[in-house]
């Protein structure tokens, strides 16, 4: 178990069985693709991103507190002779001797860290890893969205070829204020339909509200330059948005000329709450297909 609340070496080597979201990787790549010198990416896990980001060109750091994702994410970097430091490390103990232009928190991670007092030693220590003017973008969920999907159902994420057979992943989550207690079932069936094994990943997250993670992150020195409501940059719209998507800045610096602070706006459509690796299958595909759709 590392130090986090969720342990994610104990699904590290089948993380990426059911966790294939690609929907928010254009959105990073454009916000890497002027960056000078290295940038941060927090939570790495295996690579999801990084992968792609790295195959771009960019310079990356990835950081990650479970030793087992990081393992994958190696590995992976080995076989497609592809280059990255890579550190493990609890973002709200992060100390390192580079200055970053620009910090990444995607797939809406930031809600894993629990609790008013590590948020704050987050945002501290990513504050502390930027250089001047240097930017964080940070991810979570909408929880006014996201929210509705907390109600003790079980749901399924989806069924996964594995070889010589299939892995059913599914789970419920309780709670939501502002914990939410996620049970997460992995199923192993054989090619003939029979059980082969079972697993259960215990999970924990917390809602952040809007009003709170602002005055968190202006009272941490940061200035707000931008606020999303999805990876097509729409503007945020608190009973609709699926995402929050935070571009935030290190309050010493000049303004931040590419997008003026985006507030509220109306958008089309229901709401969607966007996937993650908590994300049940319908949920998944319909989020990503509009969001396809709004590109
Ligand atoms: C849902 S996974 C996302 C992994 C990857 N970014 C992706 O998009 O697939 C969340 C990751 O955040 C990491 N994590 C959670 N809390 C962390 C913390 N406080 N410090 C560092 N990593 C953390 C977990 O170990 C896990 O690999």
């Amino acid at each position: 178990m590392n130090s986090t609340q969720i342990d994610y070496d104990s699904v590290a080597e089948i993380y990426d069985l059911y966790v294939a979201a690609d929907y928010d990787i254009p959105f990073f790549l454009e916000e890497t693709a002027h960056v000078e010198g290295p940038v941060l990416e927090l939570t790495a896990g295996t690579g999801r991103l990084s992968l792609a980001l790295i195959q771009a060109g960019v310079p990356l750091t990835c950081v990650d507190a479970s030793r087992g994702m990081l393992d994958v994410l190696s590995r992976k970097l080995r076989e497609r002779g592809l280059n990255a430091e890579v550190l493990c490390a609890d973002i709200c103990e992060l100390e390192l001797p580079t200055r970053y232009q620009l910090a990444l928190l995607p797939f809406q991670a930031f809600m894993e860290i629990t609790g008013e007092a590590r948020q704050r030693q987050a945002l501290a220590s990513v504050l502390a890893c930027l250089a001047p003017g240097g930017r964080f973008i940070c991810t979570m969920h909408n929880p006014a969205v996201r929210r509705a999907q907390v109600d003790g159902t079980l749901r399924l994420v989806g069924r996964f070829a594995i070889p010589d057979g299939s892995l059913v992943v599914s789970g419920f989550e309780q709670g939501g204020h502002p914990l939410v207690k996620r049970l997460q079932f992995f199923e192993f069936f054989n090619s003939d339909g029979s059980l082969r094994s079972k697993q259960l990943l215990p999970m924990e997250f917390e809602f952040v509200e809007r009003d709170q993670f602002e005055a968190m992150a202006l009272e941490a020195g940061f200035q707000v330059r931008a606020l999303y409501g999805n990876y097509d940059r729409a503007s945020f719209d608190a009973g609709r948005s699926p995402v929050m998507i935070w571009v935030l800045q290190r309050a010493d610096a000049q303004p931040y000329s590419r997008s003026k602070p985006v507030c509220v706006s109306s958008q089309r459509g229901a709401p969607q709450a966007a996937p993650d690796c908590f994300a049940t299958f319908s949920r998944t595909r319909g989020a990503i297909s509009a969001m396809k759709r709004s590109n």
